[in-house]
């Protein structure tokens, strides 16, 4: 239902001119990205738009550089010939013509000071030399010649941007209903230290209401002016016994004056940059109001600072709409992965590749729960680690097998944490599994689990209804048989017996192998706190097939 919705406006949108989605990119704003897609024939309309007036390229570069990228490169001659094309580069030197044309030029137009060209291309083309655009995040790279129109070294005008270009989040599913309220969880004109990057905190409440309401939206409010700035949002509720401070301060610091923002976890909604709203489905909504709903929310905002500048006050943060008009479920949200708090999560420093999985089992989810328990149907995912995680896949077995993918992102940015849809039914008794990968080369110290930025996690935060009670079910290693495959003291937490640990390519394989392969204890816990433990076995995550290429090419103009 939701891709029929998204078809048909989609295109009215595509015939009319009018791309759904926007941003800038680079740090001077000299180039603007519209973009818009449809689902159903497979096809990306881009737009670049450029304050200059010679040649403009766009790239999809999975490593990041020109190594390896997928460009187009478009433009107007002084004598008004258009030249478009796509290329690729397969070093770090001039990029080559394809031999297979696979992007169709729309416009381009140029006056004084702008260029602006439009050009559409298929997700998946049968050209080795492009990169396929999927709901991952695109590692995307520009460029511009000033107001060169020779192909030249583009020197310092170009650079590298993390884009979400599939991005279904935000469809609104009608109808709204017709009585509605909100209120604002914001930041209290908070001082944005001159650092490049920060994670500002701030709790909010009490929130208290006469009666039970269900949230249907969550609406991202940037202050206006602070658009380049707000990188992302994300806001958690908090348990009864949270102990508030007004004062806002440093989320995730080691600094114990901002000890209190490690409290309040459980994840409510996000947002990051390019994003749109969080709607519920029309048979659920979130709950707020009723005796066990939380009264006190925390904002965390990531604060993205490139120009370091000072006396910025920021009021950003999110509007929650609710209505008394209930639907028919309250919506939940569970948390699985890797559990973290008996210290047994580790990642070796210094290496390229390295895997965790996490694995939730069903089975008995009834014994934490007072009401039956009934299949759970998951709407939205939310991928999470933290500046080492590279990738994040979830998937859905049932039996032993793989029953279909749970979400993922191949090429996760911490910094675009983005609530992404997805429609799936996990019935009682099926597993969970994930799967994090993380790249450590500039570590130099062991990576622990943790809360903080530096140290990692490897979660995926499931949005689904009926609610029940369970709020994390997550596994980790055998502690005493990873420890003693690395000859280690088995009856210490892994991070504190591996912290001073000298690693080499053996003892990295072995950790790898016994935290992968060693019985994992799946431990489920309610809202109440309450636990239960289960155990298993990992299992290998396949990917799902690639979808038919296509084979249209163009041929070029000018
Ligand atoms: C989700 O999938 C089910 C069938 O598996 C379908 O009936 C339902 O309409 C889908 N929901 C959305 C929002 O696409
Ligand atoms: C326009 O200029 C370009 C570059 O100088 C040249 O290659 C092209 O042939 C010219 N086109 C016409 C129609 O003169
Ligand atoms: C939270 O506190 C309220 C009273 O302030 C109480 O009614 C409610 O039962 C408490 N909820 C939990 C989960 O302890
Ligand atoms: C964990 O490993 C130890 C040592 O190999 C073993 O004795 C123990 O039974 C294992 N625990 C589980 C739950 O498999
Ligand atoms: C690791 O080394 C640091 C100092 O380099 C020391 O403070 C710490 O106690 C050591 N940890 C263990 C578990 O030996």
């Amino acid at each position: 239902m939701r891709s029929l919705l998204l078809l048909s406006s989609c295109l009215a949108l595509v015939v009319a001119g009018d791309l759904r989605y926007s941003q800038t990119v680079g740090k001077d704003g000299t180039i603007s990205l519209q973009w818009d897609f449809d689902t159903e024939s497979e096809t990306i309309t881009l737009q670049i738009q450029c304050k200059c007036k010679g040649w403009v390229a766009l790239g999809f570069s999975p490593s990041g550089g020109m190594k390896g990228a997928d460009i187009v490169i478009v433009g107007k001659y002084l004598n008004k010939t258009v030249y478009f094309a796509d290329y690729h580069a397969p070093e770090y030197s001039r990029p080559v013509k394809d031999d297979l044309q696979n992007y169709q030029l729309l416009s381009v137009t140029e006056d004084e000071t702008t260029t602006t060209a439009r050009f559409s291309r298929k997700f998946r083309t049968c050209d080795n030399n492009d990169v396929d655009i999927t709901k991952d995040t695109m590692s995307m790279i520009f460029a511009h010649g000033g107001a060169d129109d020779n192909l030249k070294y583009h020197g310092s005008n170009c650079f590298q941007e993390n884009i979400i270009l599939l991005n279904e989040e935000g469809n609104t599913y009608s109808p709204e209903p017709t009585t509605s309220s909100y209120f604002d969880v914001l930041m209290n004109d908070y001082p944005v230290p001159s650092d490049v990057t920060t994670y500002g905190c701030q709790f909010l409440g009490p929130f208290q209401f006469s009666q039970k309401y269900h949230i249907y939206k969550v609406e991202a409010l940037i202050q206006p002016g602070n658009e380049n700035l707000v990188h992302h949002m994300i806001v958690y509720s908090c348990p009864n016994n949270t102990q508030i401070v007004k004062e806002s301060g440093i989320c995730y610091s080691k600094d114990p004056k901002y000890a209190a923002y490690y409290q309040c976890v459980q994840l409510m909604s996000g947002w990051a940059v390019g994003g749109g709203d969080l709607v519920l489905p029309p048979e659920a909504g979130i709950s707020i109001g009723d005796l066990n709903d939380p009264t006190y929310l925390k904002i965390e905002i990531h604060y993205n600072n490139m120009k370091k500048l000072s006396e910025i006050r920021d009021n950003s943060g999110f509007r929650l709409h609710y209505t008394s008009e209930l639907r028919m479920y309250d919506s939940g949200i569970i948390q699985t992965g890797y559990f973290l708090f008996h210290l047994n999560m580790f990642i070796p420093p210094g290496v390229e590749y390295f895997e965790t999985n996490g694995l939730c089992k069903t089975k008995k989810f009834q014994e934490l729960n007072p009401g039956p328990v009934t299949d759970m149907q998951v709407f939205d995912f939310f991928p999470h680690t933290h500046l080492s995680g590279k990738t994040v896949e979830a998937a859905l077995f049932r039996d032993g097998k793989q029953m279909s993918s749970l979400g993922q992102d191949l090429h996760f940015d911490f910094n675009l944490q983005r609530i992404r849809p997805i429609n799936v039914t996990v019935k009682m008794g099926d597993d969970i599994r994930t799967k994090c990968t993380y790249n450590t080369l500039s570590a130099t110290k062991l990576v622990p689990g943790g809360l903080s930025t530096e140290e990692e996690m490897c979660l995926v935060f499931f949005f689904y209804y009926p609610k029940n009670s369970i709020a994390t079910c997550e596994s980790e290693a055998n502690q005493t048989y990873v420890a003693e495959q690395l000859g280690v003291d088995p009856s210490l937490p892994l991070t504190i017996s591996l912290a001073n640990y000298s690693w080499d390519a053996d003892s990295i394989m072995t950790a790898q192998v016994a935290t992968k392969q060693s019985v994992q204890t799946v431990i489920i816990g309610n809202e109440l706190g309450e636990k239960v433990v289960d155990f298993g076995v990992n299992q290998e995550i396949t990917q799902p097939e690639r979808g038919v290429c296509s084979a249209t090419t163009y041929t070029i103009p000018g």
